[in-house]
């Protein structure tokens, strides 16, 4: 279904995010027939250019990262003749002017800041003096969402003057990923998960969002941030709230939102033996994480494991596991729902230990898998064996599983219709560092220096002990 016609200003149009994800996204919603002829994308930034550059710039950009053959029959044309440029200053006056005469009356514009957080405000106070911030405006603003507590809040506070809360959408893309969402259609499409869902049937969680990419390239940025704030504070803690909220009264933002805001709020200090840091090594053919960010003494940890509990009613006592890292062995990320065992086995002692584990796999091989006890075939007695129901969802879906959007294609989509419920809103992101904050401030504190860990790996031994310790095992990393 079409959206209704928008303009779109991508600020930081020439940039690395803009090139990879927005536009090749928005080039396969127009292939997909969602954006309608009359829609303008403006690139917005520093660079000199004209309209006929930026066209050649995005038409590259399709080329290195979008589908690939790019699609024939002159839609690639189509859809450049719907962009143009403008070069603003963000901090001075330079192409204000130009970027407000070339935006549409009465229609939804969104203005995406795809730049860094401290151009936040400046941006936002422009739109607001050259009169866009105002009706049908939206603002769509990029992780990191601050630094810290008090930065977040400052962020929060200067887009407030001029934007209400309903015109901000915080990206968190792990929120537009599919496979994420369809983690809320599991627990409240079926009835068969929610009644077990809850400390008195689950032994414990456990999520893992592990990359093989290192972080040469982004080392100035990722040094300053490490995999708790680049990963922790916003993705794995968006996947934590979805895992463990109550069941919102509607997916509607504001209900959906209240919940995940509650588990944030609910979940129990750190303590430090429950956390384990990790820095990769260098390889004979790469480089280790120091290297990479160019500091020989560098402590931040590229490797992240920790044990985590929530206080309420519903989570007491169940452990959630949540680890994430660079240059490891495999890119798979996961959640593991480990049921407790059956009460009491009618088998013997011998039949061992069986446990239903409900594997929600988010990339790749997107799907998910129940493992069940069944009597292994066979003359041999009563002897039972654990297997996979299992589903992917190219197989049960066969080729549209191909049509789904990428995150990014979905949230802008999202942004154009009005529809907050996969955006962070500012309470969110402020209590999920509030409970990152004084953690990230311990390790100061003590001097903490991360493991290392061989490059292809799972992680430094540290985290595997983290599960020993507690009888516990973290899946393989494959
Ligand atoms: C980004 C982080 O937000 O997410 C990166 O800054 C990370 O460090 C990336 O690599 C992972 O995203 P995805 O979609 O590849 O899992």
């Amino acid at each position: 279904i079409p959206v209704d016609p928008f303009d779109l200003v991508i600020f930081g149009g020439t940039g690395d995010l803009a090139r990879r994800k927005i536009l090749p996204g928005l080039f396969r919603r127009f292939c997909a027939g969602q954006m309608p002829e009359e829609a303008q994308i403006i690139g917005a930034a520093r660079s000199e250019m004209d309209d006929d550059g930026y066209r050649q710039l995005v038409r590259d950009a399709i080329e290195e990262f979008g589908d690939k053959p790019v699609p024939e029959g002159g839609a690639l044309d189509a859809f450049l003749a719907r962009l143009g440029y403008v070069q603003v200053d963000a901090t001075g006056t330079d192409g204000w002017e130009e970027l407000s005469r070339r935006i549409t009356e009465d229609r939804v514009r969104a203005f995406y800041f795809s730049v860094g957080p401290s151009l936040f405000g400046d941006l936002a106070e422009r739109l607001h003096q050259y009169g866009m911030a105002s009706g049908q405006s939206r603002i769509v603003v990029e992780k990191p969402f601050g630094h810290d507590l008090g930065t977040a809040k400052a962020l929060n506070a200067v887009l407030a003057q001029h934007f209400d809360e309903t015109q901000i959408y915080r990206i968190d893309h792990y929120l537009g990923k599919e496979t994420v969402q369809n983690l809320m259609a599991v627990r409240f499409g079926n009835v068969l998960f929610e009644p077990l869902w809850n400390a008195q049937y689950v032994d414990h969680i456990q999520v893992t969002v592990a990359e093989t990419v290192g972080v040469g390239g982004r080392g100035g940025y990722y040094d300053k941030s490490g995999a708790m704030r680049d990963m922790v504070q916003n993705h794995l803690m968006q996947l934590l709230c979805l895992i463990a909220m109550e069941p919102p009264a509607k997916f509607e933002p504001d209900s959906v939102r209240d919940e995940k805001l509650k588990v944030i709020r609910a979940l129990e200090p750190v303590e430090p033996h429950h956390i384990v840091r990790g820095q990769y090594d260098a390889t004979e053919k790469e480089p280790g994480y120091r290297e990479d960010v160019e500091d020989p003494k560098s402590r931040t940890e590229s490797f992240l494991a920790m044990k985590v509990h929530i206080s309420n009613w519903r989570w007491a006592g169940t452990p959630f596991y949540l680890r994430t890292g660079k240059r490891l062995r495999a890119r798979t990320s996961e959640i593991a729902v480990v049921f407790k065992d059956a009460p009491h086995s009618i088998f013997g002692a011998e039949a061992g230990r069986h446990r239903n584990v409900l594997i929600i796999r988010l990339q790749p091989n997107e799907g998910m898998t129940l493992d069940v006890t069944i009597k292994e075939p066979g003359p041999g007695g009563m002897r039972l064996v654990d297997v996979p129901l299992d589903m992917t969802f190219a197989d049960a879906l066969g080729p549209d599983a191909d049509e789904v959007p990428d995150a990014y294609e979905r949230l802008i989509m999202d942004v154009i219709r009005g529809n907050q419920t996969l955006f962070m809103r500012g309470d969110e992101v402020e209590a999920a560092w509030a409970w990152t904050d004084p953690i990230i401030a311990g390790w100061a504190a003590r001097n903490d220096v991360p493991k290392t860990y061989d490059a292809g790996s799972a992680g430094p031994e540290d985290s595997l002990m983290l599960m020993h310790r507690d009888g516990r095992k973290w899946r393989e990393i494959k």
